[in-house]
């Protein structure tokens, strides 16, 4: 029996054509394709395990589902913003292929905890996608830091000159970080890993839905407790879009830092001519733009967090219609992370530290004086008595125009008569690192322990350096 309208028998006219537009998902929900026909093999099995369908009805949409997928990932399929979201348009696809069966796989189901189910399928599966491309950019940090063990820097706070630093520690601060944004991402996979499948349009359905089968096959740990809770709260992804923000946000501080890094004053690194660009006006310049818009996408990811926030925050139970706005920024702050991630990760892969300038900020800026600070405490001094000493040394090398390492034995007897030769050593960087030789430090062992540790935590991950995905469309 046909009905008189695309919502049946209660209208009598079809929708506006400017609301129908307005309405309309298709054009960008379509990214749920997979999933939504998984869900609804899903749902079949299950109607067929409980007598609702046939096997020959389950053989028909499963053809049916099987040919529109082909068609799909062909891009050969004729969506229709007509047919409003994914969903109408597959299943009338189906109706329109294989008949009635079409019609009653939607037993017990409503686009509500349809959608639900769709969005946490292609949720989980975004955290495994975009955990994999952090876990290449911590990797290839790794790897980078392998070759600069040996190779010292200063470590700044207030971006002032503070203390000697090997390369690789500062670069390992920035894998430790990455990985913490793995973790949050894979949390947050586990928490939305419930089904909502059998949860209907708000109070679940009559029909006795086997949800635990659902939940099996589509790989669900286990059914949600609460249909309307299920239908109506989309918190897994604004867990997901804090965890992408979060990472977006230590993407854009690594960049910033590359900026800083590829400037003159700083010198430290010169990014690869494959990943800079020049200036349509001045022939000298080389910029470091990868990094600057990894940078200024930040902005973007933070903003489709606090959209979404903004629109749940007045929402009342169930569902409402305003939770179509859930997938623009989903989407976007997915693919955007994801292609920093890897671009950013080419980037370190293919630019040169330049050694020379990182030893030769040493020299200058006294990132030594905490090494006399810590010679006198260690000699029964009390420290703070001690951190005063080095500090009239500091000023009497700054009146002296030169170093720490320059002033006589005299002058630093002078300051205090327990100096001897050795603080001369003690001035030396590579002494001050190797000295710090506790855990989490950077003395030569740690740092060697450090980078194996995170190198055997990525490969047992699966992570590696060679790029498998191409930029989003
Ligand atoms: N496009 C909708 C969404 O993304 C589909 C879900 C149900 N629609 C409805 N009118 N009940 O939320």
């Amino acid at each position: 029996m046909a009905t008189k309208t695309a919502w049946g028998g209660r209208f009598e006219q079809e929708l506006d054509a400017g609301a129908a537009r307005f309405l309309e998902s298709v054009s960008f929900d379509k990214r749920l394709a997979e999933e939504d026909i998984a869900g609804s093999l899903a749902h079949a099995d299950m109607l067929a395990s409980i007598g609702v369908l046939t096997e020959p009805d389950v053989a028909a949409i499963r053809r049916g589902l099987g040919a529109i997928r082909a068609e799909i990932r062909a891009g050969t399929f004729a969506w229709d913003a007509a047919k409003e979201d994914v969903h109408m348009n597959i299943e009338s696809s189906l109706t329109a292929r294989e008949g009635d069966v079409g019609a009653r796989l939607h037993t017990g189901r409503s686009r509500n905890d349809q959608v639900a189910t769709d969005m946490r399928l292609w949720a989980r599966d975004a955290c495994a996608r975009v955990g994999r491309s952090l876990d290449r950019l911590a990797l290839t940090l790794v790897t980078r830091a392998d070759d600069e063990v040996d190779t010292l820097l200063p470590a700044y706070t207030h971006i002032q000159r503070a203390q000697p630093n090997r390369l690789a520690h500062h670069l390992m601060a920035w894998v430790e970080m990455f990985d913490r944004d793995h973790g949050r991402l894979h949390d947050c996979a586990m928490r939305m890993n419930e089904s909502p499948l059998g949860s209907g349009a708000v109070c679940a359905t009559t029909f006795p839905l086997d949800r635990a089968l659902t939940a099996n096959l589509l790989g669900f740990a286990r059914p949600t407790r609460n249909s309307v809770d299920a239908t109506a709260d989309r918190d897994f992804l604004l867990e997901l879009l804090a965890a992408l923000a979060i990472a977006s946000v230590h993407l854009s501080r690594i960049a910033e830092e590359l900026v800083w890094w590829s400037t003159m004053e700083f010198g430290f690194i010169e990014m690869a001519d494959a990943h800079a660009t020049g200036s349509s006006m001045m022939p000298q310049k080389k910029n470091p733009d990868v990094a600057e818009v990894v940078r200024g996408k930040a902005g973007r990811v933070i903003g489709d967090l606090v959209a979404l926030l903004v629109v749940l925050k007045g929402l009342p139970l169930g569902y409402n219609r305003d939770l179509q706005e859930d997938k623009a920024p989903v989407f976007d702050a997915v693919d955007t992370v994801r292609d920093a991630a890897e671009v950013l990760a080419d980037a370190i892969g293919a630019l040169s530290f330049r050694r020379d300038r990182m030893r030769a900020a040493l020299g200058a800026g006294y990132v030594t004086a905490t090494e006399v600070a810590d010679w006198l405490a260690a000699r029964g001094v009390p420290f703070r008595h001690a951190h005063e000493v080095a500090g009239r040394l500091v000023g009497r090398a700054i009146a002296k125009q030169c170093e720490l390492a320059q002033l006589s034995l005299d002058e630093f007897r002078e300051e205090h008569p327990t100096f001897d030769e050795s603080i001369y050593t003690a001035l030396d960087p590579e002494t001050a690192v190797e000295r710090r030789d506790i855990v989490g430090g950077p003395a030569r062992k740690q740092v060697r322990a450090a980078l194996a540790d995170a190198r055997a935590r990525l490969e047992g991950r699966g992570a590696a350096l060679a790029r498998t995905v191409s930029a989003t469309p």
